[in-house]
């Protein structure tokens, strides 16, 4: 079965297959693999967490992001209208686009506190590029580079400044529209991004502890393992490759009938995983190395590599080139959290690209100005325990997408009819039968199981 492209304007197909895996991994691949993953793994003691959350990503991961992808290619449009699109063409009944709809209010509010996170990135690639971790005679220590970061958390003109900037570059990206825009830029960004990364793992084999990271990551002691990691490993797994929040649905609508649902989740999911891992692999080795904490939060990244950057050989130079990597990361992602708020304004109210985008930017602003404040005049913990940040961050990772995911599989498993299937993995029975198992019983068990159960 082929899918007519001419439905969409040809403005709206990404160039070529390449070109849909670069800007998909672009998205998985983000704060939440550089920044997220190393500070939740060290908290949650390392080891029997990092295994629950590689079994989430294969038993739910990889399946849910087939899903998300071929339903996009299907239903060509937002995320809303495609879960309308395919009930109708389904014949079943229910009010599925609801489910299309928190997926888009998901990634917006995840927008909302993500740049303020890729503030902090930039603003510490400003001060490496100003050389503040290099002055000479100047010796680091943790209590130095703590001590800028909690500086740095409590000023909310230097957070509003550098997060408005980031919400700006995106801004202009996402309104220069899927070709101009969104293409060109993940077309260097990504593979540079991989480039850095494999720089800066090498220098932290040959510089750091490395069999001490090594340990730390893969010994499972699953005496350490709390209910709440696995909360946030199953969390984590839908916020890591994108899930449940609209953006795979959105790319997914941009990609040529052509390319493959199947190869395309598993390239996008290898790389996310292995980039969390190298990450990991990266920053544990200077953790241990110098004495700090791995369970120091999210301050963790900004508060160690500083230290290395401080005294090693070129550091100022490193340094730059890793929270440039970090920026990259971020931007691409934040990229794909723009995108399906401004792809449902610019279907539903005819808005133009630029207009939808510049509607998006100003409220999430807004929004954004919350978690800015939590960090510093609102740090009291207001709801349910919970700072807006941190409140923010377990509604969208653990409630929304949580439940986003399980739908979605619901979906796929009990209302697409056997014709979708078959035209979402052309006609190929070998993916069908199991896809269908794994939407129909692993999933839902797999998700039920593990968010519902330690509750
Ligand atoms: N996957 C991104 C990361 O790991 O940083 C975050 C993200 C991007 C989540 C896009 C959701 C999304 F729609
Ligand atoms: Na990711």
């Amino acid at each position: 079965v082929i899918i007519e492209e001419n439905s969409k304007p040809v403005d709206r197909i990404w160039r070529g297959k390449i070109t849909f895996v670069m800007a998909a991994a672009g998205s998985a691949v983000g704060l939440g693999n550089m920044w997220k993953f190393p500070y939740i793994a060290g908290e949650n003691g390392g080891g029997a967490f990092v295994l629950v959350y590689l079994a989430c990503i294969l038993c739910f991961g990889i399946p849910l992001l087939m899903a998300e992808i071929g339903m996009g290619r299907m239903g060509r449009s937002n995320a809303q209208n495609t879960f309308r699109i395919l009930r109708r063409e389904s014949g079943s009944k229910g009010p599925w686009g609801v489910v299309g709809a928190l997926a888009i209010v998901t990634s917006y509010l995840i927008l909302s506190f993500y740049i303020v996170v890729a503030g902090w990135c930039l603003y510490y690639l400003w001060i490496t590029v100003n050389g503040q971790f290099n002055i000479p005679g100047q010796i680091l220590d943790k209590s130095v580079t703590g001590g800028m970061f909690d500086n740095l958390l409590a000023s909310p003109q230097t957070l509003i400044i550098f997060s408005v900037v980031f919400l700006l570059i995106t801004f202009g990206i996402v309104s220069s529209g899927i070709k101009n825009g969104i293409e060109k830029t993940v077309n260097w960004m990504m593979p540079s991004l991989m480039l850095i990364l494999v720089l800066l793992i090498g220098y932290s084999i040959r510089n750091g502890d490395f069999s001490a990271a090594v340990h730390f990551l893969f010994n499972a002691d699953f005496h350490k393992l709390t209910l709440n990691a696995i909360i946030v490993a199953v969390g984590h797994s839908f916020f890591t490759l994108s899930l449940a929040s609209g953006s795979m649905i959105t790319y997914g609508s941009y990609m040529s009938a052509k390319s493959s649902v199947v190869k395309t989740s598993l390239a996008v999911a290898g790389i996310d995983t292995l980039v969390a891992l190298t990450a990991g692999l990266t920053i544990f080795p200077l953790v241990f190395e110098h004495g700090l904490e791995p369970g120091a939060g999210p301050g963790l990244v900004f508060i160690s590599l500083p230290l290395l950057f401080g005294d090693m050989p070129y550091g100022q130079l490193f340094g730059t080139i890793f929270f440039l990597m970090l920026f990259v990361a971020a931007l691409t992602s934040a990229i794909s959290l723009m995108e399906p708020t401004v792809a449902w304004l610019e279907q539903r109210f005819f808005l133009s690209r630029t207009r939808a985008a510049l509607l998006t930017t100003l409220t999430v602003w807004l929004v954004s100005l919350g978690t800015v404040f939590s960090l510093n005049i609102w740090d009291n913990p207001m709801f349910f325990g919970k700072t807006f940040f941190d409140a923010l961050d377990y509604l969208t990772a653990n409630i929304l997408m949580t439940a986003g995911g399980l739908a979605t599989a619901l979906f796929c498993g009990y209302c697409l009819k056997e014709h979708q299937l078959e035209q979402m993995f052309g006609g190929n029975r070998a993916v069908i039968v199991p896809f269908r198992i794994a939407m129909r019983y692993v999933v839902p068990l797999f998700v039920v199981v593990l968010a519902i159960g330690p509750i």
